[in-house]
């Protein structure tokens, strides 16, 4: 783009730096590797708390009490069931249709079957973040079930959300390491500040459209690999690399082509990103489990070199990667895991946006020309 001359304003390009929101809800800092949900440490979290916790935690501002997260429990499994008109359509999707397409499609849809649709009070919007919550992770594992020919796993009463999730996927119950290494992953994708997908949201409940409305222009935004489509990407470089001895050389390679490592680098994170800690060890764990440790040992050669050669940390989708990979879910599920998760600080900032609201609305430095004089079709060319 051209530079601006100074009597123009200036442009940030990818809004780097600014700020565009007071926000409760998520505290980063980039430098010294810090994040807090609503006050508490992301490591405390993840170390302690439940998926279902952290959701309350994002929505009310505080931890619940044990009587109020039975009562949330209550309610997400009173919603996990989708409206039948909604599994119709994700079982008529194409096979090879992408599951980021679909789950986009499948909550535009519930919007349309939501009791609270033309409700945008606080209230009303509480339980469609609950109701979404409960309903994405029902939507991605029924996409799986519809494209491989098999019909939908019925929700369990007696799982937890990362529990049922899997077991909707799979069709039988996962054991307690695979439920906790979910669980936490989960809570450690819960919320991010305004990364892209959340800014989107924000930006189409500023118009004061509702929450599914919000929610779908976010998995839109989501989907982009330079954002959570990168975990999928991870995943399909790895295997294309096939090996610990490759990892180096197609690193170095793929640097000189002048192309981007997948699950490296980040806008904010200057250091380790703190939930890299947490998913670089659950890699290892789970890796080894599984017999497969040579993705995690992948992993860490290629994160240690580009951390030697380009000074770049891996992020979040860098470790997710092989996490999900040794749970055993398929690769292009990734994504739509992580908006199983990231829908509880979506639907927590269409909440805090609605709260205190003004329209969201940018210019643009215009340096298209002026002054073209219209020229009538057949005269053009
Ligand atoms: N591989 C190689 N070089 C990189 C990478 C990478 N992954 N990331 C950044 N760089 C380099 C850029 O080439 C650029 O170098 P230059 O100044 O010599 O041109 C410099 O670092 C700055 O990078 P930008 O792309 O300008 O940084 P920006 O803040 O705009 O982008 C982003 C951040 C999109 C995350 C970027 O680092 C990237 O593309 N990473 C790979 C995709 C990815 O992993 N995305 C997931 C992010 S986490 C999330 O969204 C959940």
């Amino acid at each position: 783009m051209p530079t601006p001359d100074s009597s123009s304003p200036q442009v940030v390009e990818g809004l780097e730096g600014v700020v565009a929101a007071y926000s409760r809800i998520c505290f980063v800092d980039g430098v010294q590797g810090r994040m807090l949900y609503e006050g508490y440490d992301i490591h405390d979290l993840a170390a302690h708390a439940s998926f279902e916790e952290v959701a309350y935690l994002l929505w009310h501002g505080e931890l619940p009490t044990r009587v109020q997260l039975d009562a949330l429990n209550r309610e997400l499994l009173g919603a996990r069931a989708l409206p039948e008109p909604a599994m119709a359509i994700i079982k008529g999707m194409p096979k090879d249709a992408l599951p980021m397409d679909v789950l986009r499609t499948a909550v535009s849809v519930l919007g349309v079957y939501d009791p609270d649709a033309r409700d945008n009070t606080r209230p009303s919007n509480v339980r469609k973040s609950v109701r979404l919550t409960a309903q994405i992770a029902t939507v991605v594992a029924a996409i799986d079930r519809a494209r491989n020919g098999r019909p939908p796993v019925p929700p369990d009463a007696g799982l937890g959300h990362a529990a049922n999730f899997l077991y909707m996927l799979r069709g039988e119950r996962p054991d307690p390491v695979a439920t906790h290494a979910l669980d936490v992953a989960l809570i450690l994708h819960a919320d991010h500040e305004l990364n892209a997908s959340t800014f989107s949201a924000r930006v189409t409940a500023a118009t004061l459209a509702d929450m599914h409305s919000a929610i779908t222009s976010a998995i839109g935004t989501l989907k982009g690999p330079l954002h959570g489509g990168a975990n999928e990407a991870v995943m399909r470089m790895l295997l294309k690399i096939g090996d610990v001895s490759n990892a180096v050389p197609t690193i170095k390679q793929m640097l000189a082509n002048k192309e981007k490592i997948m699950g490296f680098g980040h806008r904010v994170y200057k250091t380790e990103d703190p939930r890299a800690t947490h998913l670089r060890r659950m890699s290892e764990e789970l890796c080894r489990r599984t017999g497969q440790l040579k993705w995690y040992e992948m992993s860490r050669e290629i994160e240690k070199y580009m951390l030697a050669e380009k000074h770049l940390h891996c992020n979040v989708d860098f470790y997710s990667a092989t996490c999900y990979y040794a749970l055993g879910i398929p690769i292009d599920l990734f994504t739509p895991v992580f908006a199983v998760s990231r829908i509880t600080g979506w639907s927590a900032h269409v909440l805090e946006q609605f709260a205190d609201n003004r329209l969201i609305r940018p210019r643009a430095e215009y340096v298209g020309p002026r002054n073209l004089t219209y020229v009538p079709i057949d005269r053009r060319g």
